[in-house]
């Protein structure tokens, strides 16, 4: 089908949550896409920060095919081979315990909520159940995430919102201080703020925020939906800023392009979810378990965390340059390879100009270009990135 034929029927049938679409991407692989009509481009949005191996990455179709050959979906009634070698990973690798898999970041954040206030009632007292997100934080789109999500445009029309959050800015511990009341349970917090502007904590914010959680016994809980599995240089993003959340939360790229999501925890916290308290249909079904496992241990084996600092670093050098000759940036942020261009002036047109030059970048608020790339790209990917951008910076 051509890419008007398939607007035409899209138009016709998809509920219209998310507007026009410039083109339609019809096959991948590597760093790679290609539209309807053939035409190529390289891909620095990958899904939205998901696909950190590559699309159609090779390990990841085997293991997909091996699996859907075997048993694609069985409930959670029974074991399940791939989802306990994939906890079991998991939890080798991280500070974790012990894994919940669900299908989204939403749905993992909804499982960190639940365990959350779960815990608090069981073990800490039963009168706490408030939770502290922060403004401009993102966390999903259910009715108790976009509640958790600290942005308004998000809760528009959709009132009333589910009771118990509350919302301090990013970076100030002092305001989170003193929003903390007795019926406080916990914090949830991205390491970096991805959505909300790639909005970074202050060198040592997140170390502090975890002195103040301990301190006033609360929970700590990373939503690393965007951060995980070595976007920022290393496998989670914690890792990055040297402080162990007591809960993370986990989808995007952890199931390299199939969807899944994760809610990791330690034992004590974890046992409050007990038999009956929380499941899902699909969580953690032999296919996508068997895909996040195959694309947990390509980004493990390859080393892509350290590929994601070392190309992340040359980004980052030559966007600087490009802001030292076009005043139109504002500023160049990030850490790996999750960064964020901000311009003076709106940046939906630089993002549809470079596209039509086979180059697809992302524009979140109106101002801030988000690159996030595969993490499988090399210094030549970038090479070939950026004279597209410098010509479309110079006509801005
Ligand atoms: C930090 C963060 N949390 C949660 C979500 C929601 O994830 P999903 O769209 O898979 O529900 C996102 C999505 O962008 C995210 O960036």
């Amino acid at each position: 089908m051509t890419t008007a034929e398939i607007k035409e029927m899209a138009s016709k049938y998809i509920v219209n949550t998310y507007g026009e679409r410039p083109i339609s991407l019809a096959r991948g692989e590597g760093a790679y896409v290609w539209d309807a009509e053939g035409k190529k481009y390289l891909d620095l949005v990958a899904g939205i920060a998901t696909i950190n191996v590559g699309h159609c990455n090779a390990r990841v179709v085997d293991a997909l095919i091996a699996q859907a050959r075997q048993l694609i979906h069985v409930s959670n009634l029974y074991y399940i081979e791939p989802q306990a070698k994939l906890a079991k990973r998991l939890v080798e690798l991280s500070f974790a315990d012990k894994c919940f898999f669900c299908n989204s970041g939403a749905e993992a954040n909804e499982a960190a909520i639940k365990v959350a206030r779960k815990y608090t009632k069981d073990k800490i007292t039963k009168d706490k159940y408030e939770i502290i997100t922060m403004f401009k934080s993102f966390h999903g789109r259910t009715m108790t995430t976009i509640t958790a999500t600290g942005q308004e445009k998000y809760h528009k029309g959709f009132e009333p919102m589910a009771p118990g959050f509350k919302y301090v800015p990013f970076n100030d511990l002092k305001a989170l201080e003193d929003a903390v009341t007795d019926k406080t349970c916990a914090v949830m917090v991205e390491p970096i703020q991805a959505e909300g502007g790639i909005n970074m904590p202050d060198d040592d914010y997140l170390i502090k925020l975890r002195k103040l959680c301990d301190d006033k016994n609360l929970l700590l809980i990373f939503d690393e939906v965007q951060t995980a599995m070595g976007r920022l240089g290393t496998l989670f993003g914690y890792e990055s800023y040297g402080v162990e959340p007591d809960i993370m939360t986990m989808a995007k790229a952890l199931g390299g392009g199939v969807p899944i999501g994760c809610m990791a925890t330690k034992d004590h916290i974890a046992e409050s979810l007990s038999p009956g308290t929380h499941a899902s249909t699909f969580g953690g079904n032999p296919l996508v378990c068997s895909a996040a496992l195959a694309s947990l241990n390509y980004i493990v084996d390859e080393n892509l965390p350290d590929n994601a600092l070392k190309v992340g670093g040359y980004v980052m050098d030559k966007l600087k340059e490009l802001m030292g000759k076009y005043p139109v940036i504002k500023e160049v942020r990030g850490k790996g390879l999750l960064i964020g261009m901000e311009l003076k002036v709106e940046g939906k047109g630089f993002v549809m100009e470079c596209m039509k030059e086979g180059l697809i970048l992302n524009c979140i608020g109106s101002r801030i270009i988000r690159i996030a790339p595969p993490l499988i790209i090399s210094e030549k990917h970038v090479d070939e990135a950026l004279p597209i951008m410098e010509k479309n910076l110079a006509n801005l």
